[in-house]
């Protein structure tokens, strides 16, 4: 069982960057209303509850789902997206909030599917952005922090759904065998 390791972002600075993002997208959003954000379940659900309650112009919080990661393994041909929690975003102008963004493949996936149910437009906003990784052409709006190319965990983040509940971005690390 791969174990937590080197924290990457702590606690205050993910609170710092939260603050300054939600005084940002507050801003940004101001003439465009009305507004609705879209959290990507399961990994965004910490990071939009401490985006929300700070954004300080009226909105709807709606979900949508996406899955493709298996453990700490990848097959980008194994993305499963379902818009069917999704409120009704016809005319309204969306927020859409993932935790992390790594090949770019889930967040153009849910761009193309959001733009087909017309919204009034489509801003996309994610905790943290893999350097070195994407190979889907998509350049999210806003991006909380850059991190190396690691498997990370923590802050709704998870390995099998373990660990998201830490309070910090943490690498995940595999166990090397005893000598
Ligand atoms: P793509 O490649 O589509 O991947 O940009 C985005 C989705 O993959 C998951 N993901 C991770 N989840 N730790 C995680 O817990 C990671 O390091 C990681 N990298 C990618 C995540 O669900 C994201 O929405």
């Amino acid at each position: 069982m791969p174990t937590v390791g080197r924290i990457l972002v702590d606690e205050v600075q993910i609170k710092r960057r939260v603050d300054e993002l939600a005084a940002e997208l507050g801003s940004a959003f101001q003439s465009r209303q009305p507004m609705t954000v879209l959290a990507v379940l399961t990994g965004s659900f910490i990071f939009v509850a401490d985006l929300c309650r700070r954004l300080q112009i009226p909105h709807r919080i709606g979900v949508v789902r996406a899955s493709s990661y298996r453990g700490a393994t990848v097959d980008p041909s194994d993305l499963h997206t379902d818009l069917s929690l999704a409120p009704d975003v016809r005319g309204r102008h969306v927020l859409l909030v993932d935790d992390i963004l790594d090949t770019g493949a889930t967040l153009a996936r849910l761009v193309r599917e959001i733009a087909a149910l017309q919204p009034a437009s489509i801003t996309t906003a994610v905790l943290l952005r893999k350097i070195g990784r994407q190979t889907v052409p998509i350049e999210p709006d806003y991006v909380g922090f850059d991190i190396p190319d690691l498997f990370v965990v923590g802050y709704g983040l998870d390995y099998n759904d373990d660990y998201r509940h830490l309070p910090y971005i943490a690498a995940l690390e595999q166990e090397t065998a005893a000598t």
